[in-house]
């Protein structure tokens, strides 16, 4: 028996809005045959509506004017796909405001203003759902927040960033250079708009944001959090991370530290053991592993962009708007207050990969050595390959176990050395599961 349609309104008809658009077309019979209702986009609201697309845009239902969705009174859902911070949060306030429910695929909206838009969504009994803005067609955010609900959460470690990971891969599979494999990862329309965003880590950070907020009940305000992207990674380090057996993903990493109750949350280029199941994930897949108290460890992998597998999440947000599942009341998320504040970076341990350019002469090693003694940082082994050019010569080194903050002011003070051309490169060697 069918009830009443599911009205509507799409903001944004880009790569993904026209993904949901088309998907929801094309399974529209079976939609209708699990939820008992048509989901009826009723408006679309685009920028531009003269510009060329894949998809047709049904003309007789757009608009360039996102009222038209919030003062629509029969629209019940708005699917929010512009992006960016300033309009989708006006958009996504003024929906909830108005009592419609809201599905966004935004992780920066609610990375930054995640925390208000849920007290606006809670104060307003609307619900707001995302599965979207994490990790592309992996259904991460439902399964933390519902399947692993009984579990305290103990670390969440990822690949989140799926352009990222694809230029890597291409790096160390195909011996690209960084600008190239980039370049590939745009035509194939991986990369966000504007790619900044994806390479420097911070659209791996906002995602990161969003899974400890479902871990552990509280908005990680963006400046606690550790955020380096894969811009300065060449293929030299990848390819003395090979000699060494170990592998470069960008990683998010959220982790509660039980001993004092902090939550650690970072993103960056790091080195695991090519042994290790996440380095068989490549090109634009993204992985997650949660490992959780009672559960132990899970692993969860699947497209982490683009448009079918996004607007796969999309749709099953759309599908619990539409049944309003028990999801839906737990959406606007309670601080349950369990655990304290965030991990100060600088106390975060782990191993290290350690490159620099040096001057090749005698004592140079030895200089480095002693800073690295004088910090209490112990090497693990020393590489300095003997076909260099004359002047200078690579030297890497594995350091032991030491503090983010300690190893940072022994660099600082191996980059003022005078043999020491340009920064060192410095990368942690994760040990996970
Ligand atoms: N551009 C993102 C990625 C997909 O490469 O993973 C959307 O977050």
């Amino acid at each position: 028996m069918s009830s009443a349609p599911l009205k509507i309104g799409l903001a944004g008809f880009g790569n993904v809005g026209a993904g949901v658009y088309k998907n929801l077309a094309k399974n529209r019979a079976i939609l209708r045959g699990r939820t008992g209702k048509d989901l009826e986009i009723t408006k679309i609201v685009v920028r531009d509506m003269s510009k060329a697309r894949e998809v047709e845009l049904p003309a007789d239902i757009v608009s360039t004017d996102l009222d038209d969705l919030i003062n629509d009174d029969e629209i019940d859902l708005i699917v929010e796909l512009i992006g960016g911070t300033d309009r989708a949060f006006q958009l996504v306030k003024d929906a909830l405001e108005k009592g419609k429910a809201v599905v966004t695929g935004n992780k920066a909206l609610l990375a930054e203003h995640g925390k208000e838009l849920f007290a606006i969504a809670e104060k307003n009994e609307s619900p707001i759902y995302y599965e979207a803005a994490v990790a592309g067609g992996i259904p991460i955010i439902k399964t933390v927040q519902e399947s692993l609900v009984g579990n305290h959460i103990q670390s969440v470690i990822g690949i989140i960033n799926g352009t990222c990971n694809y230029i890597l891969t291409r790096m160390t599979e195909a011996g690209l250079d960084y600008k190239e494999a980039l370049g590939e990862a745009q035509q194939l329309g991986y990369a966000e708009s504007d790619p900044t965003l994806d390479v420097n880590g911070w659209d791996a950070a906002h995602k990161a944001i969003i899974l400890a907020s479902l871990s552990y009940g509280c908005w990680v305000p963006c400046e606690e959090i550790h955020v380096e992207g894969i811009e300065k990674v060449c293929s030299e380090d990848i390819e003395f991370a090979r000699k060494l057996g170990y592998t470069i993903k960008l990683l998010a990493i959220i982790q509660l530290h039980s001993e004092n109750d902090a939550i650690e949350v970072r993103v960056q280029p790091s080195l695991i053991s090519a042994d290790h199941i996440l380095s068989s994930v490549k090109g634009v897949f993204n992985a997650i592993m949660v490992k959780g108290d009672i559960v132990g460890e899970t692993l969860f992998y699947g497209s982490g962009a683009g448009q079918d597998p996004t607007s796969s999440s999309v749709i099953g947000d759309i599908v619990d708007a539409a049944t309003r599942s028990r999801r839906s009341d737990r959406s606007c998320f309670v601080t349950h207050g369990l655990y304290g504040q965030t991990q100060p970076q600088s106390e975060s341990i782990s191993k290290y990969y350690l490159r620099v350019t040096a001057e090749d002469r005698p004592g140079v090693l030895a200089r480095i050595a002693t800073i690295l003694g004088e910090h209490g940082i112990g090497i693990l082994s020393v590489i300095q390959p003997e076909d260099h050019d004359e002047e200078t010569a690579p030297i890497v080194l594995m350091l032991h176990f030491a503090a983010f903050g300690i190893v940072q002011e022994a660099i600082g003070k191996i980059n003022d050395l005078d043999c020491i051309r340009g920064d060192a490169i410095v990368m942690r060697v994760e040990n996970i599961g």
